[in-house]
């Protein structure tokens, strides 16, 4: 298993910086592809080591929980399936490295489900607001066979659903308090480029701003936006808490890290490596379980430590019932409405 450390951005497009251009996806692809970055189209056997992207820094927990599946995976492989993982955006931004990885340029990609949800709108329903009563109710879905058929949807568009990473809760911070929607309305925030997302923060009465993840520290530091919102050892690694130190634990979304394959590397493979593969997956998720708790503690504590101020008396309620609106669309779809179904039945268990 191979970290890559040295960073590629200086030499990607400038589309592939601003992310949000209209076939900005494609052009960064293909830029990447024709300085070689990734060898889309050149022979590759089992023992070629898997291209893997993450958008997180070398040692944010989903790395770690890469870096764990690739000794797992070399270990039960007896060292014929090997991973070099390239992290901190080194491949682009999300949205390109989905590209990226149905067209084959990249093997295995760590993304958040949200970007995914724009191609395959199964995925945006473990994301929707106010979802899931809790952390149980969440990891219950995600770990269970709700989870997997969610996954399942991912195959026909050129990807392999592996595992789920669980995030955590995502909660909004900003340049000042929030504890109510009058504290909200008219706040620019950024979302993950996502409809669902825009229509979340127009439906609380903010102005939302779509972005690449990349984007967002210096937006906050030039006044683009106002605020965006995040998990925990998100709103930390970023020192976005430089710019938006109010922290609301409003936790609007939990939306679930996704460890995904190219279709076209996963059918290279025998039904044995692909076990190995979906096996290790998991493995690494209980692994990062582990290390995703103990980040979120000490991003709490470095948060306190930085004079962060985090709201905890946010009218939860009001805000939940704002965003209440956007199941809807959902609840139209049989598919839809019935995964939603399951998912609020487990809250029971
Ligand atoms: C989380 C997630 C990233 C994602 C980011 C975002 O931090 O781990 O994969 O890119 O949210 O808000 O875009």
């Amino acid at each position: 298993m191979d970290v890559c450390t040295t960073s590629f951005r200086d030499s990607r497009s400038p589309e592939a910086h601003r992310g949000a251009r209209p076939g900005a996806a494609v052009r960064a692809a293909t830029a990447a592809l024709v300085l070689g970055l990734l060898p889309v189209g050149a022979p590759s056997s089992a023992e070629t080591p898997f291209r893997v992207a993450d958008a997180q820094p070398a040692d944010y927990p989903t790395v770690l929980a890469l870096e764990y599946m690739a000794e797992r995976a070399r270990s039960l492989s007896g060292g014929r399936l090997t991973f070099r993982i390239y992290p901190a955006r080194q491949l682009g931004e999300e949205k390109d490295t989905i590209l990226a990885t149905i067209f084959g340029a990249i093997d295995i990609n760590r993304v958040s489900s949200a970007p995914l949800g724009t191609m395959v709108p199964e995925l945006q329903i473990l994301g929707l607001p106010y979802l899931f009563a809790d952390q149980d109710h969440f990891r219950r879905v995600i770990d269970g066979d709700i989870g997997a058929d969610i996954l399942a949807f991912l195959e026909p568009h050129g990807m392999i659903g592996l595992a789920y990473f669980d995030a955590g809760a995502r909660s909004f911070y900003s340049t000042r308090p929030v504890r109510t929607l009058e504290d909200f309305r008219g706040l620019k925030i950024r979302v993950q480029n996502t409809p669902l997302y825009v229509d979340m923060v127009e439906h609380l009465g903010g102005n939302a701003t779509p972005m690449s993840f990349g984007q967002v520290y210096e937006s906050l530091l030039t006044g683009v936006i106002d605020g965006a919102e995040n998990n925990w050892p998100s709103y930390i690694t970023t020192r976005h808490f430089e710019a938006a130190p109010y922290y609301t634990l409003d936790r609007h979304t939990m939306v679930p890290e996704v460890v995904m394959m190219s279709k076209k590397r996963w059918d290279e493979l025998d039904a044995g490596q692909q076990g190995i593969l979906r096996t290790t997956a998991r493995e690494a998720a209980l692994h990062m379980r582990q290390l995703w708790d103990a980040r979120v503690a000490e991003a709490r504590v470095a948060a306190s430590e930085a004079g962060v101020t985090v709201i905890e008396d946010v009218d939860q309620r009001q805000f939940a019932a704002a965003a209440k609106g956007l199941l809807e669309p959902f609840m139209q779809n049989p598919v839809h409405a019935k995964l939603i179904e399951r998912i609020r039945a487990a809250a029971a268990r």
